[in-house]
């Protein structure tokens, strides 16, 4: 059951900001970051996995965990709580869709100008120039946890090709993240949405647009603490929230 307020607060905004994290693709089939158990870090160490410095050292190590779960990412399907945020964007004039999410579930599910903060996992580039690369067409077939696949590399200059997300240590893309600023900034309301908020910058989201004045809204299966800094807590799965919230619009 959806309390009035954030409906009402959605029918009145002028401008709503929604940062999604992997809690919305969890029901797709992928994996969040720190569900216990099951989560990406509590089955390897990001250290390993998710730096500069563990690329540098085992190319090959990092390419096939990537690879593995872009595997998992092409294999998965938009689920409902992708489809509500598509009908969503469709029935508000603005609305800013920001993601902490690597996969393209949510252009998948139709939602357009998909702000990703952490980058993506099908555009990785060159290590030293940075130009895009362009994959092979289909599904990498990888098993669990991946296994050591050579990163390609560019022909003209031989460099090594790398994932295209952004890594522990690293700066976010400047205008993923200007953007984000700016409606976070701007914003009326404010979702967060299947994300634990202890990852910055991106959790700073939140504060700013609290400080604007912003009605804001957590929408999660578990408490993450941000409970009494929110406006509105709605506890729940996003695919069936989500969907609840925009049938009452
Ligand atoms: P986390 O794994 O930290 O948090 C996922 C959140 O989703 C948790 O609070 C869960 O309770 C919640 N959740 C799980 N299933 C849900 C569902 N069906 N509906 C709603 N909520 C659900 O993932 P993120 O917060 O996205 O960064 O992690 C942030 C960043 O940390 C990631 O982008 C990644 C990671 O290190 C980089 O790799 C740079």
């Amino acid at each position: 059951m959806i309390p009035e307020g954030p409906i009402g607060a959605l029918r009145a905004a002028g401008h709503v900001m929604l940062l999604t994290g992997a809690g919305i693709s969890a029901e797709s089939g992928l994996a969040t970051f720190r569900a216990p158990l099951t989560g990406l870090w509590e089955n390897f160490n990001p250290m390993d996995f998710a730096t500069l410095h563990a690329f540098e050292s085992d190319p090959a190590l990092v390419w096939g965990w990537y690879e593995w779960r872009r595997m998992r990412v092409m294999q998965a399907e938009p689920n409902d709580g992708h489809l509500a945020i598509t009908a969503l964007q469709r029935k508000l004039n603005g609305l800013s869709l920001i993601t902490q999410n690597v996969d393209d579930l949510h252009e998948r599910a139709g939602s357009h100008f998909v702000r990703h903060l952490h980058g993506t996992i099908q555009q990785p580039r060159c290590m030293a120039c940075g130009k895009a690369h362009t994959l092979p067409p289909g599904i990498p077939v990888e098993p669990d946890g991946g296994r050591k696949v050579e990163p390609p590399r560019r022909r003209d200059c031989g460099s090594l090709i790398r994932p295209g997300v952004v890594w522990f240590g690293e700066s976010l893309p400047r205008k993923e993240w200007e953007a984000a600023e700016q409606a976070a900034r701007q914003c009326d309301v404010f979702f967060c949405i299947g994300t634990s908020g202890v990852v910055e910058p991106a959790a700073s989201l939140l504060r700013l647009a609290s400080a604007r004045g912003a009605i804001t809204v957590q929408i999660n299966t578990e408490d993450t603490g941000l409970e009494d800094r929110v406006t509105y807590n709605l506890r729940g799965p996003a695919a069936v929230v989500l969907p609840e919230l925009v049938r009452h619009l």
